[in-house]
């Protein structure tokens, strides 16, 4: 096969969409993840010539093998990685359950982990592949409110720059982007209260779009990025990050 192939999860909706439909464009053939969106997965696949849509709830280990395999069955490689899924359960740290920092921490933090491993492999054997982490703003700035999220996502820029310097001697690179707040399903779930004190935060004034990310996404994944590996890409408007 001569055209790349690019595994997108989350890709039903919001930034993984946004960076099914740039990868496409960069002249990928696309694996759309999704979990519980099949008919927006199907939406987004018939805007993408070639692509073909992967269920599964990546929180389970076995599903992140699985999905892995299915990809590399149909497609024949995996030449890029982007671990886009993700969710937030917001909770002042009193109110915050076990059970709820479970959840995030699974969906979150342990898919990116069992999905990386599995797919490692295939790029190991291919002696080339890009691995692109969605973490973000608040892994670096912590947010009230978003404890467990934000433990969530500090801890996979850790991860990638780790595994950046295991997998590097392979050829593969491993970067994560860091959004700052972007118009998704996510942030619109936000109380109205909580997108005003966001707002004025951010020095351009605006909250971000998925398209705005998925060009770093497609950044990461060019011959251009050829030497980048370990390093995040913020893309926030300009909020404070250390
Ligand atoms: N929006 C922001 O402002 C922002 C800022 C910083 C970082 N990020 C990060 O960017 C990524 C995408 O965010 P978004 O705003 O586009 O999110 P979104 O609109 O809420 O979409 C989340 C995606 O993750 C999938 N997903 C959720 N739980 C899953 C599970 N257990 N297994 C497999 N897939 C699951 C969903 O699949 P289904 O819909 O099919 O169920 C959906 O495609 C996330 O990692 C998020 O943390 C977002």
């Amino acid at each position: 096969m001569d055209k790349k192939v690019a595994l997108v999860t989350g890709a039903s909706r919001g930034i993984g969409k946004a960076c099914a439909q740039a990868l496409a464009r960069e002249g990928f053939l696309v694996a759309i993840h999704y979990r519980s969106q099949e008919a927006q997965a199907h939406e987004v696949a018939a805007s993408i010539p070639g692509s073909k849509i992967f269920q599964a709830d990546l929180s389970q280990e076995e599903s992140c093998k699985d999905l892995a395999k299915q990809v590399k069955d149909t497609f024949g490689r995996i030449d890029v990685l982007v671990n886009n899924a993700g969710m937030s359960i917001d909770q002042l740290i009193t109110f915050a359950k076990p059970s709820e920092f479970d959840q995030i921490l699974d969906v979150n933090l342990k898919s990116v982990f069992n999905l990386t491993k599995a797919v490692s492999r295939i790029m190991i054997k291919q002696k080339s592949g890009r691995i692109i982490n969605l973490s973000s703003v608040v892994g670096y700035t912590g947010n009230a409110g978003q404890s467990m999220y934000a433990a969530s996502k500090g801890a996979i820029t850790a991860f990638t720059k780790s595994i950046a310097a295991d997998l590097a001697s392979f050829g593969i690179l491993a970067n994560c982007v860091a959004p700052g707040f972007i118009k998704t399903d996510m942030t619109d779930s936000l109380p109205a209260e909580a997108q005003t004190a966001i707002m004025g935060k951010i020095p351009l004034q605006r909250l971000g779009t998925p398209e705005e990310v998925a060009a770093c996404v497609s950044f990461l994944s060019s011959e251009g990025a050829a030497y980048i590996t370990g390093s995040t890409l913020h893309v926030n408007g300009g909020m404070y990050t250390n």
